[in-house]
């Protein structure tokens, strides 16, 4: 009895199922047929389209992407004439005049920049060599990096700077074993030419380069507006030559870095915060200066829209796989005559945000903690100092019986 009961429930869930199933099933032939003259999926671009950028700079990077962009250049789609593969091409790339050797100046750039005449002289240095970024080396120091370091110290500097180097030697960029840790120094130069007005310095840099074995010259005109040319001339040389580098310091000559605490910090990290690292003085939010009379006015014709992210020159920290991430990336970012704002451009790309980490002071710190070895103790980097100041710090800091349990926290 109670097997035959069981076995008329199954059968009544059964039919009850295939009742189920047969009108859903119904249902969606109907609704199929009400629609069947509608297209399932949209023809239009789900993302917007494009349009070429009035500004040099955002004209070329287009450039740049299009033909880096797999999607673009990708044997599927190639062919296709579908809609949604339509890139912007600006008619300026098709009718290009530029010469084949991206080291020629580059004369197209007077009619494809709307005021360039107008512009001031150090626009026209940089468009015409905007596409140039390798330079034959002068002072090259090989088998620097034969033992990985630990930490590279890599100092921006200018040919005439010998006592900011001597003073960087003497203190923070003290080469060798630090704390346990190998760090190496190289002072990046370009070539200061007597066009500028330069004395011929050939001679004693030549002497200082065999004497150290730290500097790295490149022949290309030191200028304001190059920096972004030793920026992407350093990364190949990392890539190439010191490519085992743990950590990379980069900043100018005219910093007080408290290298023993870069060190300890430096120490500490572990996994992605170590394999990731980029910190500095981040500055967000920021575009470019439209005053013509400021350092890093940018006009319009050249640049529009916002800075990424970015981490004040002065000095910032990073790690090998970073620097070699940024050397990659770089060759698809076009030049932009602001260093520091041209690696937060690679960062971006790269999907890293550099960190803001407090113990960069790339603006001083208060007048009233300058001359108190303590507050010096705590930090990383502070901008600027001279060559004198750099000395008389390093001092104090290697006093055996400075104690800074006192100090209050605001110094720092
Ligand atoms: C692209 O077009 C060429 C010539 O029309 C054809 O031979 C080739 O197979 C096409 N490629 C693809 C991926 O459709
Ligand atoms: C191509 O460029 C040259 C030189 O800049 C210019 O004279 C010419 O009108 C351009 N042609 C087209 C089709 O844009
Ligand atoms: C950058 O260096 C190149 C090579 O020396 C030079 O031709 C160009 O004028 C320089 N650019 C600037 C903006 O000084
Ligand atoms: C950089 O590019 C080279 C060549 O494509 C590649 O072998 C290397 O793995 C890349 N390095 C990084 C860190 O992405």
């Amino acid at each position: 009895m109670q097997v035959s009961r069981l076995k008329t429930r199954i059968l009544c869930l059964m039919i009850v199922n295939g009742v189920i199933f047969i009108l859903v099933d119904l249902s969606r032939k109907l609704g199929q047929d009400k629609q069947s003259d509608k297209v399932l999926i949209s023809d239009k671009r789900f993302w917007k389209k494009q349009v070429v950028s009035e500004a040099f700079w955002n004209r070329r990077q287009q450039r740049l992407d299009y033909f880096h962009n797999p999607l673009f250049t990708s044997p599927v789609y190639s062919n296709s004439t579908s809609a949604n593969v339509e890139p912007v091409v600006s008619a300026d790339w098709l009718n290009d005049t530029s010469p084949e050797d991206p080291c020629e100046p580059d004369h197209a750039v007077a009619t494809q920049v709307k005021d360039y005449d107008s512009l001031p002289e150090r626009f026209k240095d940089f468009l015409l060599y905007m596409r140039c970024r390798s330079y034959p080396m002068l002072i090259d120091q090989p088998g620097l990096c034969s033992e990985a370091p630990f930490l590279l110290l890599a100092v921006k500097s200018l040919a005439p700077h010998f006592d900011r180097r001597q003073a960087i030697r003497e203190a923070w960029g003290r080469a060798g074993l630090v704390s346990g840790h190998k760090v190496v120094t190289v002072f990046l130069l370009g070539n200061a030419m007597t066009t500028d007005h330069f004395p011929d310095l050939k001679g004693m840099l030549q002497h200082e380069a065999g004497l150290h074995k730290d500097i790295l010259q490149w022949d290309y005109r030191d200028s304001f507006f190059n920096l972004t040319v030793k920026e992407v001339l350093f990364l190949d040389w990392l890539a190439d030559k010191c490519p085992t580098a743990h950590y990379i310091f980069k900043g100018d000559d005219d910093v007080f870095v408290n290298t023993r605490r870069i060190l300890t910090y430096l120490s500490g990290l572990k996994g992605n915060k170590a394999r990731d690292l980029f910190i500095g003085d981040v500055i967000t939010g920021a575009g470019p200066h439209r005053d013509k009379k400021l350092k890093y006015y940018i006009p319009e014709s050249l640049f529009m829209g916002q800075y990424p992210p970015y981490a004040g020159g002065g000095g910032y920290l990073y790690s090998g796989e970073v620097g070699l991430r940024l050397r990659n990336i770089s060759q698809h970012i076009s030049l932009y005559p602001i260093d520091d704002v041209y690696t937060g451009m690679c960062l971006e790309r790269l999907g890293l945000a550099p960190e803001k980490h407090k113990g960069f002071k790339t603006f001083n710190i208060e007048e009233k903690y300058r001359d108190n070895a303590c507050a010096y103790e705590g930090l990383m980097l502070v901008h600027s100092r001279t060559p004198q100041e750099v000395i008389h710090i390093w001092s104090w800091l290697q006093d055996p019986t400075l104690n800074c349990q006192t100090v209050t926290k605001d110094s720092k």
